[in-house]
């Protein structure tokens, strides 16, 4: 038979979902496995929100929509977004999308001509970098350190930057290091893109879990001219806990959105309709519940991270937003545990699920090595029994 797509045979399947299945699998086989793999709330969707969905289908608003989205979630989308950062935007200028991954995805497909260069700051999202390849363009990795708080300096981004490059992906807070930027920080990387001519897909769905008291910058709110070349992307999947209704939108200059929608009609035609309907009512109803859960979060956050530092071999910094914990691993490297050399994180990662039967993600697919993450968006009570059964791993 003839070759398939060269594109499509250089896809590298998620790290996160391969070791959730594998933890799946291992449930399935009646292991009693606790997975940290996944970045979901475990917390039910808001029932105003749910009801929402229900009284949609029951009034039949079950028929196919606008590409871009029904005009009062996307007046919804903007409200919120001059409601939380005083920006302005008009509704034809909002984008939604099957999920914020969708909408990041068709950002790039209307970015990147063959060859584009657009730089993409470790750790990563595991996705960035496969959807700059599938849409043609070239990832350029800006390494950064957790001495240095995990965080690319203006300097660093400077340097990356070519001829070639069109984007900056910028995703604050961090998936996987729940780093955040400062507003003077993205003011120092803002220059830069303004120089250089860069557009910014700025992915900010965790915005809504900030910690400390820490305020939260939104990258187009930096002045009318960062705004015109920044393609904001939110949803509700993670503030909301709406990861199963497949519901994200973008905000962007009108023609970067009016591209968005012609490319979202030919693929997948519009999000689901109902889940339409329930995110407008998350973004324009009562938003104490996020409060609630922000909080839920804070609170294992601070637990974890203490308990963790205080387990010999293994250490994490403070994360300042999202709900993940990167642990480094570098001290036991070389070490042998459960009858197997530990030579990087993907080994650690697959001896501990096996072994210890927790599962978290190896940082090798985050453009990191020695570095394993973790998710807080689970019980304490499954927080506590994961560190107990990682201090006894440790201990074997
Ligand atoms: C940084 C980041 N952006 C986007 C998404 C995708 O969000 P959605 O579920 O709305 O597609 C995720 C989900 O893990 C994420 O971590």
């Amino acid at each position: 038979m003839k070759e398939l797509s060269r594109i499509a045979l250089k896809v590298n399947p998620s790290t996160t979902l391969a070791i959730d299945s594998l933890a799946k699998q291992m449930k399935a086989d009646g292991l009693d496995v606790i997975g940290f793999g996944t970045g979901e709330p475990d917390f039910m969707t808001p029932e105003n929100i749910a009801d929402a969905g229900i009284a949609a289908i029951r009034a039949g608003k079950t028929k196919y929509t606008p590409a871009a989205g029904i005009v009062q979630l996307r007046k919804a989308a903007a409200a919120r977004l001059k409601a939380d950062f005083g920006l302005d935007y008009d509704y034809t200028q909002i984008v939604v999308a099957s999920g914020a991954k969708h909408n990041v995805y068709a950002a790039l497909r209307v970015l990147i001509n063959p060859g584009d260069e657009i730089i993409v700051p470790a750790p990563y999202w595991v996705s960035y970098c496969e959807m700059v390849s599938i849409c043609g363009g070239m990832p350029v990795v800006v390494e950064t350190t957790e001495a240095a708080g995990f965080k690319m300096t203006p300097a660093q981004l400077e340097s990356a930057i070519t001829p070639k490059t069109k984007a900056l992906m910028l995703n604050n807070p961090s998936n996987p290091t729940g780093m955040v930027y400062t507003e003077s920080e993205l003011r120092a990387i803002a220059e830069i893109c303004l120089k250089h001519d860069l557009y910014v897909i700025a992915d900010e769905i965790y915005y809504k879990l900030m910690y400390d008291g820490r305020p939260f910058t939104s990258f187009a709110s930096l002045g009318e001219d960062i705004k015109e070349r920044t393609i904001l992307v939110n949803g509700v999947s993670k503030s909301y806990a709406m990861t199963g209704w497949r519901i994200g939108y973008a905000a962007a200059n009108k023609q970067l959105a009016k591209l968005m929608g012609n490319y979202l009609s030919h693929s997948t035609g519009a999000p689901s309709t109902i889940s339409q309907w329930a995110a407008v009512e998350a973004l324009e109803g009562q938003q104490e519940t996020v409060e609630d859960m922000r909080k839920v979060f804070e609170e294992r956050r601070n637990y974890f991270v203490k308990r963790l530092n205080s387990i010999p071999g293994v250490s994490c910094i403070m994360p300042e937003g999202a709900f993940y914990i990167m642990m480094n691993i570098e001290k036991l490297i070389g070490r042998t545990i459960c009858g197997v050399k530990i030579t990087d994180d993907d080994v650690l990662a697959e001896v501990f699920l096996k072994n210890g039967l927790v599962a978290v993600v190896p940082c090798s697919g985050f453009g990191i090595r020695n570095f394993v993450r973790w998710t807080y968006a689970t019980s304490m009570e499954n927080i506590k029994e994961g560190l107990d059964r990682l201090e006894k791993f440790l201990k074997e």
